[in-house]
């Protein structure tokens, strides 16, 4: 198998090509402006809505959202796979292809080799825990522990659990001591140092579960308290081996164990995998306290084509299930199954597993709610649907959740669906003008977020009911809404035209920010840190092909977003009211309610609106700050 690409070959080589030459010699190009047009190549059209920008080296078609670097072009014009489009990109810019002596392509291609001390150090951590667990003059308290949960040996064994014994400084010099491993060791999240300066084992006296990555590598801890103290559990922060966004835990033990996966299911603690590895059901993943995000889902999509969420049945558990239900929307491919098991009130799936066994507990899951019965079912609850009302307003709820289905059968046979449920017309329905899905249900809030809970479907009041049942249907067709805060939107765009702004920020400022799309804003900064000289094009083709990707391309084609002077000034101002926002409820939910459908549609105006906002907390801000004399 050829070895990995080297991803500063592929930086030179982006740099060293003309986009609008590898395009031109494929779709005739005209000069328009500073930029180049032609009718698509991936859609039909009559007028010429793709774009090339010679400036930062990106296509991007408004009419079909198409869109990427020179590299992406070749692969979807040329129908290339990653390798080849590289191969042949490289050809005819003189260049050879080097090849680093390692399996598997483009994934990796983000592998950073400045981060190998800290892969290092974490096994070396995990190893260390795992042999507290077996000599510490504490242990027996945490084998007990884990004994009375109902584990065995084995499965202590299978997910490498450790101990992190008691006192405040014994990681540093079991591993040797020294500044330098210090250092790291802070770098790994494992030892924290407060404002005073003073360093310490960041988990004390609780059993360790080590997090791995999808080719087994320790990235992260969990850690349990032995007992009722709080907080329960522990977690690493993020650190540049470990987003917790994108991590599944469990997900590596599961593809160790299973050759062949047919479902994975998604639950939500460590102790739920553990417990259900335990009885046999070797195939749960969880979330790290976070909502299930569509990287979690693509991830598991790739590996098998079915998943079943797990959650309580109380009233948390159902919005966590509407969350996730939203995450998977995007990603429900024809052959893709979600269905989603509701356990009874006060039960987690380690209670369920260990009360009623492995068939028991399989039982369940054949009896789990597919997809579109929950989704029909979440966006018809308190509703009389023998009304007319009652049937409009539903299909009002349903619509944008099922026009967030990619196109193909399934998304048919949604409409079809409602078409009958509802008793509307199909075309009619196809073509009915909705809002985008209600801003706050599709926030993403972490599990151990405080925030007040977004209020259910049925709470929602419906938007102002401009048209009732007997109006004619708009016929203005959206494209699908994308649900990302405005405000991280507008600092995505900046950043994607002037990467160099990342300087300006450093990610730890903005650690915490929990908008919709604020993950994305994160790893953009996260990766500009790594490499300072990507270009909009390199960042393109990071997040080809993914969800993020697309809303990217979107952005990066949204030039009338970009000033022409001062967008320095801009970025900081956006951050700086992001930064503002998350303990400001009111201001949050305002700026949530200006989340559009089409961001080109309404920019302006939304612009507008949030310089209000700004200024609004700007003089608050002020007021506050007068000396009270
Ligand atoms: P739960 O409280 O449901 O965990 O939190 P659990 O697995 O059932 O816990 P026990 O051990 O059986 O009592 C679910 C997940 O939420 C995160 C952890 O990832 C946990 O596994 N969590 C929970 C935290 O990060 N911190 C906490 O204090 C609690
Ligand atoms: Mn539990």
């Amino acid at each position: 198998m050829p070895g990995r690409i080297p991803q500063s070959f592929l930086d030179d080589l982006l740099d060293r090509v003309d986009i609008v030459e590898v395009i031109d010699r494929r779709v005739k190009l005209k000069k328009s402006g500073k930029n180049y047009s032609a009718r698509c190549p991936f859609h039909e059209e009559r007028s010429p809505s793709f774009s090339v920008n010679p400036d930062k080296q990106f296509y991007y078609c408004f009419g079909c959202g198409a869109g990427g670097n020179a590299l992406t072009f070749l692969m979807e014009y040329d129908n290339l796979e990653f390798p080849q489009a590289v191969d042949n990109l490289a050809n005819s810019a003189g260049m050879e292809v080097p090849r680093e002596p390692s399996r598997d392509g483009r994934d990796t291609g983000q592998r950073e080799d400045s981060n190998k001390p800290l892969y290092a150090l974490m096994e070396k951590v995990s190893l260390f825990y795992q042999a507290q667990l077996r000599q510490h003059s504490d242990a027996p308290r945490a084998v007990e522990y884990l004994k009375g949960r109902g584990l065995s040996g084995q499965v202590a064994r299978d997910f490498n659990l450790g101990f992190a014994p008691p006192g405040w400084d014994s990681l540093h010099p079991a591993l040797g001591g020294g500044e330098e491993l210090q250092a790291l060791l802070i770098k790994a999240g494992m030892l924290v140092q407060n404002e005073s300066g003073r360093v310490y084992d960041r988990f004390r006296d609780r059993v360790a579960f080590p997090i791995r990555d999808r080719r087994g590598r320790v990235i992260a801890f969990g850690g349990r308290v032995l007992g009722d103290d709080k907080p329960k559990y522990l977690n690493s922060p993020e650190t540049p081996i470990f987003q917790k966004g994108r991590e599944l835990y469990g997900l590596y033990e599961a593809r160790q164990t299973n050759r062949q996966l047919d479902r994975i299911l998604v639950v939500e603690g460590y102790m739920d995998v553990i417990a259900l590895a335990q009885h046999g059901i070797t195939y749960a993943t969880a979330t790290l306290g976070t909502a299930t995000s569509q990287i979690h889902l693509e991830r598991i999509y790739r590996l098998c084509p079915e998943v079943v969420f797990c959650f309580d049945g109380d009233t948390a558990g159902r919005r966590a299930a509407l969350r996730a239900l939203e995450a998977a929307l995007p990603s429900m491919e024809d052959g893709r199954q979600a269905r989603f098991l509701f356990l009874p009130e006060g039960q987690d799936p380690d209670d369920a597993v260990r009360s009623g066994g492995r068939e028991a507990f399989e039982q369940l899951m054949a009896e789990a709610v597919p997809l579109e019965d929950f989704l029909f079912e979440s966006t018809s609850r308190n509703l009389d649907l023998n009304s007319l009302e009652g049937r409009a307003r539903m299909s009002k709820q349903a619509l944008p959740y099922i026009r967030q289905l990619p196109e193909g059968v399934f998304r048919q046979l949604m409409y079809q669906s409602l078409a009958e449920r509802t008793g509307l017309e199909l075309t009619s329905l196809m073509q009915l003008e909705v809002p985008p899905m209600n801003a706050d249900i599709a926030q993403d809030n972490s599990v151990d977020g405080a925030e007040s809970p977004p209020p259910y479907l049925d709470e929602v009041p419906l938007p102002e009911d401009e048209h009732s049942t007997e109006t004619p249907p708009s016929f203005r067709h959206r494209p699908t809404p994308e649900g990302y805060s405005s405000l991280v939107q507008t600092a995505i765009a900046l950043l994607l035209h002037q990467p160099t702004m990342a300087r300006l920020i450093s990610p730890a400022q903005l650690e915490g920010l929990d908008f919709e799309g604020s993950q994305l804003l994160l790893d953009l900064l996260q990766l500009l840190q790594r490499r300072p000289e990507s270009s909009t094009a390199m960042l393109l083709g990071h997040w080809y092909g993914t969800p993020e990707g697309n809303l990217l391309n979107r952005l990066a084609g949204q030039e009338r977003l970009i000033p022409a002077t001062g967008i320095e000034q801009e970025f900081a101002d956006t951050l700086l009211a992001l930064t503002h926002l998350p303990g400001q409820n009111k201001l949050a939910a305002q700026v949530d309610k200006l989340k559009v459908t089409n961001y080109a549609d309404v920019s302006d105006t939304e612009k507008q609106r949030l310089k209000e906002l700004l200024q609004e907390k700007r003089a608050r801000d002020a007021q506050r700050n007068k000396p009270a004399d």
